[in-house]
């Protein structure tokens, strides 16, 4: 079978397609998945340029999707022919976050799915939302997850609430789907007029260019009559972490997910008590978190945004791609 894995040192051009042997039939409570779809996350970015350390030939990718191909004794979860999408978190099944950080994740501290197959056990996978295609259902593993946790888990976003999501990566036009069907008002931003008009068409109400208005936070006061929102998805880390805290209502929720601007920053303190503020950390979510919100998109019938797609033996390109920022939503690997 074919795959791609990293070779020393990490870079996009040591993304190497290989041949490997097909994998031994399943174990008791394992599953056979052929995958067929992955999609690109900033993490798993991280990993091919080796700014996270990973150990050599590494088959990077943490999201897969694909159909149950045999299944092994003791399974009831599943059967042939089943579509399924892979967990962030294979051990993390429900309640809080493992210890561990990420040595056991796909793509990172184990083998990901940039590969046609794999053998693992059953929780490593959820059934994949009905109606789904491999590749929207690959979108869900990490950023899906993730934007349903900071809004729904860790927040509590209901009708009537606002909400702020930057930028218009994969985390983020989630959030705004997820925003919006659960009837909130959302103001986001991005770098382009050109994506702005586009997030206007999925339902977001009020734009900002975070370019030409580097002071956003008092804009999106402006935007809320001097309140602020009641949560940020924030993806840009220390360097926007302050204007988020600026935007935020007073004892409001900030869901602090990425580092798109950098891993450190001097925090403004006083600010965060004087306006009571949450800053919750998170690192995407748990197998039972994936399938609530597998029902919640069963249920509003969301599907996700998909940008280019590129083929497996392309790995690299599709990295290229998103290194260039021009994508919109979800890149996706064609396996
Ligand atoms: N903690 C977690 O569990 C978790 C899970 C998933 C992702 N993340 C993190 O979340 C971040 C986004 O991940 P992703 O996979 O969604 O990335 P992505 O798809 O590559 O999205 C990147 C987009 O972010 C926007 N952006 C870049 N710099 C920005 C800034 N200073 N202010 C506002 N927007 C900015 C850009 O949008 P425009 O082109 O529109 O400007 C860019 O296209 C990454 O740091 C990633 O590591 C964390």
């Amino acid at each position: 079978m074919k795959a791609i894995q990293l070779k020393a040192p990490a870079s996009l051009d040591n993304l190497t397609l290989v041949d490997l042997p097909d994998p031994a039939a399943p174990g008791p409570g394992e599953i056979t998945v052929r995958l067929r779809a992955s999609s690109l996350n900033y993490h798993d970015y991280a990993v091919v340029k080796g700014m996270l350390p990973t150990a050599e030939d590494r088959i990077p990718m943490s999201d897969g999707a694909g159909e149950v191909t045999a299944v092994g004794e003791f399974v009831t979860e599943f059967a042939v022919g089943d579509q399924v999408v892979s967990t962030f978190f294979p051990d993390w099944l429900d309640g809080t976050p493992p210890e561990g950080g990420f040595a056991r994740v796909p793509g990172d501290g184990i083998d990901g799915y940039a590969v046609e197959q794999v053998v693992s056990p059953t929780t490593s996978w959820t059934k994949a939302p009905k109606g789904y295609t491999a590749a929207q259902a690959a979108t869900l593993t990490c950023a899906g997850l993730t934007a349903w946790r900071a809004l729904f888990v860790d927040g509590d976003v209901k009708p009537g609430d606002r909400v702020l999501v930057q930028g218009t990566g994969g985390v983020s036009i989630f959030a705004l789907q997820f925003a919006k069907a659960a009837g909130a008002t959302v103001i986001a931003t991005s770098s382009s007029h050109e994506k702005l008009e586009r997030l206007k068409n999925l339902g977001a109400d009020h734009l900002i260019n975070y370019k030409e208005v580097e002071a956003w936070g008092p804009k999106v006061l402006e935007l809320t009559g001097g309140k602020g929102v009641d949560c940020v998805v924030e993806i840009g880390g220390a360097g926007t972490l302050d204007q988020s805290m600026m935007a935020t209502r007073i004892g409001g929720h900030v869901a602090l997910i990425g580092v798109l601007t950098g891993f450190a920053g001097p925090v403004q303190t006083a600010m965060l008590m004087a306006k009571n503020l949450r800053v919750q950390g998170l690192t995407v979510g748990s197998r039972q978190q994936q399938l609530d919100m597998i029902a919640g998109i069963e249920a509003n019938g969301i599907k996700p945004v998909l940008d280019k797609s590129f083929p497996l033996a392309n790995l690299a390109d599709a990295f290229r791609h998103q290194e260039s920022g021009q994508h919109f939503g979800k890149i996706i690997v064609d396996i």
